[in-house]
């Protein structure tokens, strides 16, 4: 009974966080975002944890995304790193694909129809929009963000904005550390 009890209050507190986070202007809810990534990276140095824990919030938190993730700059070439989706291609060279060319150009690429891009790298053929934002740690790109949607036109300014700011928060929290391990 007391377990029915809980089940249902469960069911209620997350139906309660799904409509307050449906209320919210999209600047509010990167803003809520924002703070809950900082509240889970803040006290901790290790990276991958830390990645970890953003890639989980985020596709919990991100309406119409498919896969959310980390690629990690290693040996001249990115390796998949903590994700939340399907499986995915483990390694992409510099240059190759929407995140290869997020860390040569070192800038946000914001893709509103994948199909379009020359040379985009489908690990799920049911992708339509893309969104890859490079960490920077001082002059160097260590890995970049990389969100998917299967809706065309998911992500917009607003995405980038609230996205970048988390991404930022990453590179801020790995910058205090003495010696980073990447
Ligand atoms: N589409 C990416 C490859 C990674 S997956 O989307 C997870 C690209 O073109 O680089």
């Amino acid at each position: 009974m007391l377990c029915v009890f809980k089940a249902h209050l469960i069911l209620w507190a997350s139906f309660i966080r799904y409509w307050n986070m449906a209320l919210l202007s999209k600047t509010e809810f990167y803003q809520q975002t924002l703070a809950q990534v900082k509240a889970l990276i803040t006290d901790e140095t290790d990276l991958i944890a830390n990645m970890a824990n953003i890639s989980a919030l985020l596709f919990d938190a991100l309406e119409q995304v498919n896969w959310v993730g980390f690629y990690r700059v290693h040996n001249q070439e990115l390796v998949l790193g903590p994700f939340q989706g399907k499986v995915a291609c483990i390694r992409i060279p510099l240059g190759k694909g929407v995140c290869g060319t997020a860390v040569t150009s070192a800038s946000t690429q914001r893709i509103d129809d994948v199909h379009q891009f020359q040379g985009h790298i489908a690990c799920d053929a049911t992708t339509n929009s893309e969104i890859v934002i490079p960490v920077k740690l001082n002059n160097d790109i260590i890995a970049v963000l990389d969100i998917d949607s299967t809706s065309f036109d998911r992500f917009d300014k607003d995405d980038q904005q609230g996205l970048e700011a988390i991404v930022n928060a990453l590179a801020y929290n790995l910058a205090q550390q003495q010696t980073v391990e990447y």
